[in-house]
């Protein structure tokens, strides 16, 4: 069984998916995390509950995925509320506000990150408790509902992708939008586990993803741990391996849609889309109801975040480029709905928003 990458750890040891009504929200507890930058050499869970080492666990990626930094920030934000130290509801309320929005600024692009952040603030501001004990279950419970609700979402969109699979297909990814970037088994990888049950044969190309490898370390390490049949390709040969025939289908994750449909993704997903128009071959968005942004009414609303150029310039700490190198370093690209042939979503598969 894959393990899970983002939980709640109480502080007698157990381990919470969703709410439960024997977690006493007032002992403080941790969002316990799978550290994503260790991956693959070690497979190492930590568990954080100050609003800094939250932050820096989704900023230099030890969390990652837009569905998994969600889940991770609403849970850390329950244990950092643990610990504010009043019994004064409007004092919690302010500390409340001011570490959700500390933490909604450690990544930009993925809007579940702010989305999720903002559903337990607004749930907790908008209770009638007049106790900071009732105030801290109402955030628990909706932290933790926001995990439970993930796992569902992941596992539709795994049913709903799977109509487009064929037996024998190749299906080519690109970062990774699977169970390490989600609370569940994944948005684009979901339905290739659901394929995977289901009993049909299917081969995976999945894309290194430079800058930092989500594709060869992530994707791959989760996949052969699943037992499916996984090809890791440098970026720049998906052109090649399409007009080669392997791939019938391409499926990817998003970080932010807008509301008319252009889709965020990884840095290198644009381009992927691209390629696959030109050879005829479907490309596929997956992702839950909350990577949408209606506020955003197309990709050009979407901030991009811009990463470390060290993140270009060295390999595992070695340098590669020559020192003073100028560098690019965007984090994620807009694919435009003109290039998106459907979305998988936990309600269905369509072709528009
Ligand atoms: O920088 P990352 O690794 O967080 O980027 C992740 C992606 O681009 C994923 O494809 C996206 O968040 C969807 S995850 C289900």
């Amino acid at each position: 069984m894959r393990p899970n990458t983002v939980q709640w750890r109480s502080a007698d040891g157990r381990f919470y998916l969703k709410p439960d009504p024997s977690l006493d929200p007032l002992t403080p507890g941790g969002v316990d995390i799978i550290d994503q930058t260790l991956l693959p050499g070690s497979l190492k869970r930590i568990t954080l509950s100050t609003p800094e080492t939250i932050y820096d666990a989704i900023q230099r990626l030890a969390v990652r995925g837009a569905p998994a930094i969600g889940c991770a920030a609403a849970l850390g934000l329950a244990a950092c509320a643990q610990r504010f130290g009043t019994e004064d509801c409007a004092e919690f309320l302010r500390k409340l506000r001011q570490t959700a929005e500390y933490l909604e600024s450690s990544r930009p692009t993925a809007v579940n990150l702010s989305w999720a952040l903002r559903r337990c603030c607004g749930r907790t501001v908008s209770a009638q408790e007049k106790t900071v004990a009732g105030l801290l279950k109402i955030l628990l419970t909706e932290a933790l509902e926001i995990l439970d609700e993930d796992i569902a979402m992941c596992s539709a969109i795994g049913q709903n992708g799977r109509t487009l699979i064929r037996d024998g297909m190749g299906i080519l990814t690109h970062c990774n939008a699977g169970a390490l970037a989600t609370g569940g088994c994944g948005t684009a990888l979901a339905p290739i586990y659901a394929a995977q049950e289901a009993g049909l044969r299917i081969r995976v190309y999945s894309d290194e993803t430079r800058p930092l490898l989500q594709g060869a370390r992530l994707t791959a390490w989760e996949l052969l741990y699943s037992g499916i049949d996984v090809t890791t390709i440098c970026d720049s040969m998906a052109a090649q391996v399409m007009r080669e025939g392997r791939v019938d289908l391409v499926i990817v994750g998003a970080d932010r849609v807008a509301a008319n449909g252009d889709a965020a993704n990884k840095i290198g997903t644009y381009q992927l889309a691209i390629a696959a128009n030109y050879h005829h071959i479907p490309f596929y968005v997956a992702i839950p109801s909350s990577t949408i942004d209606r506020a955003a009414p197309d990709g050009s609303a979407i901030p991009i975040e811009q990463r470390h150029e060290s993140e270009i310039t060295t390999i595992n700490g070695l340098r590669i480029s020559p020192q003073k190198i100028k560098v690019y370093n965007p984090a994620f690209d807009v694919t435009p709905a003109s290039l998106i042939t459907g979305y998988i979503t936990e309600k269905g598969v369509c072709s528009s928003i």
